[in-house]
């Protein structure tokens, strides 16, 4: 890895005539590269990039996520990639308690999780509520000369459209999910967009939805004498959505801290360029369940992002307030594309292990989940900012990583991060600076 980024570096490297002054060549084409084994790929890639034998042997470690498993997974694969996993507690969901089990590389964001879920708790925990699972599947049709005429041809073959979608998946229909609706938006340029409005049940939904959008499109073409093109699943799924409440009480945080949070916020309603770390904190936490659960992290950010803009502009994903008792109320609603069933949550698993923490019985369940996830991951920063700032409490974490990236070892870890934390400066110069001195002084010893 660090070798591929020296070579980069190298090869970036250009002088005053842009020129390369470093010629270093290393051949992407891997012919065939697909059809090995995992082990002869990682023996190729580890040639290619001069990887040491520490390095090849760390690729060449299998986890529970078996090789063969893996390769079934995604192409040209060379093994897995950790991070790490944790659990925020005290959560108290609709009166049921959840352990929940969070993959993220990032220090504090369990801690400060976790932290939002215990001041609410003694107002009694989150109050959460969901729609049905219900996803949105496109279909594109371009340079419609009558856009009202089609209209009409498509609603009025809406059943036998539905009926036909519905062929494609008749478990979910089964189960009562399936094709539920139809609906028909013009946009700019002659173009006319169909939704195809889908009951996933505990998919997360991307393939019965995309298999009933190609299944159907010969029939729209048919009936409209037009040319469909797109045919794919939205993730702005607005149909799809959770809320979250929570009541964090006056007697705990005190006035003065409700009263910045408040402020806190509106500086996120009043500015994109701070709602978009307002609502990075929140997926901070919503991500890190997400990829514990094995769920599309890509699907979830992109809709959450997509719902913050849906008035225009990019607004914060909660709201906060305060109630009648002067307690603060804190509120989120997000659009859930969970799944618990297919895909890689059934496959992974620690994915499997993370829903077993957590208890969760539907999509719809751990949706909700989420969103009180993230409406505690966003009152922590906020409380943290609002007040002390978040360096403090990421500093101790902070301080530890940077010490072993000083070359700290064991009991060195602990004493070069305390010493970090105490200088209030959680640099690797210092790091480094107080390593150096700590072994010196164990020397004079
Ligand atoms: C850091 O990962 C997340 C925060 O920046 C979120 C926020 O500013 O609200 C602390």
């Amino acid at each position: 890895m660090l070798n591929f980024n020296v070579l980069s570096q190298k090869s970036n490297l250009f002088n005053s005539f842009n020129t390369p002054l470093v010629c270093e060549k290393m051949n992407s084409e891997l012919s065939g590269f697909y059809k090995k084994n995992i082990k002869k790929r990682i023996n190729e890639i580890s040639k290619k990039a001069k990887l040491s034998n520490f390095e090849k042997k760390t690729l060449l470690k299998e986890t529970t996520l078996q090789f063969k498993v893996v390769d079934r997974m995604v192409e040209n694969s060379i093994g897995t990639f950790e991070t790490p996993l944790g659990i925020a507690t005290f959560f108290k969901i609709n009166k049921k308690d959840y352990l929940i089990p969070m993959a993220t590389e990032e220090a504090s964001v369990i801690a400060a999780c976790s932290k939002g879920a215990k001041l609410a708790r003694v107002s009694g925990g989150f109050k959460t509520k969901s729609t049905k699972p219900i996803m949105i599947g496109q279909l594109q049709l371009i340079k419609i000369k009558n856009l009202t005429k089609v209209k009409k041809l498509i609603l009025k073959n809406k059943s036998k459209i539905l009926k036909l979608a519905n062929s494609v998946d008749p478990t979910l229909v089964k189960f009562g999910g399936g094709a539920k609706n139809i609906e028909i938006r013009s946009l700019k340029k002659k173009t006319l967009v169909i939704h195809l409005l889908v009951n996933v049940k505990d998919a997360m939904g991307a393939n019965a939805v995309n298999s009933m959008c190609e299944t159907i499109s010969p029939m729209i073409e048919n009936i409209t004498n037009e040319k469909v093109r797109l045919k794919i699943l939205s993730n702005l799924a607005v149909h799809r959505t959770a809320k979250a409440k929570a009541i964090w009480l006056e007697k705990n945080l005190g006035k003065e801290v409700i009263r910045k949070i408040i402020e806190a916020h509106q500086f996120a309603e009043l500015d994109s360029f701070r709602a978009v770390t307002h609502n990075k904190g929140i997926m901070n936490g919503i991500a890190a369940l997400t990829m514990a659960t094995g769920n599309d992290y890509r699907a979830i950010e992109a809709g959450c992002h997509g719902f913050a803009c849906l008035k225009g502009t990019y607004e914060p994903l909660t709201k906060y307030y305060k109630d009648k008792k002067g307690n603060l109320v804190g509120e989120i609603e997000i659009p859930v594309q969970f799944g618990l069933i297919g895909g890689a949550t059934k496959i992974m698993p620690k994915a499997q292990i993370a829903l077993k923490i957590l208890g969760v019985k539907s999509s719809q369940e751990l949706g909700e989940i989420a969103a009180a996830v993230g409406l505690s991951q966003n009152f922590a920063a906020l409380n943290a900012l609002a007040t002390e700032g978040i360096q403090k409490g990421h500093m101790k974490l902070h301080a530890k990583n940077l010490a072993t990236m000083a070359g700290a070892k064991g009991k060195e870890i602990d004493t070069v991060a305390k010493k970090i934390v105490n200088s209030g400066k959680a640099t690797f110069d210092e790091a480094k600076h107080i390593l150096k001195h700590l072994r010196k002084n164990d020397k004079k010893k």
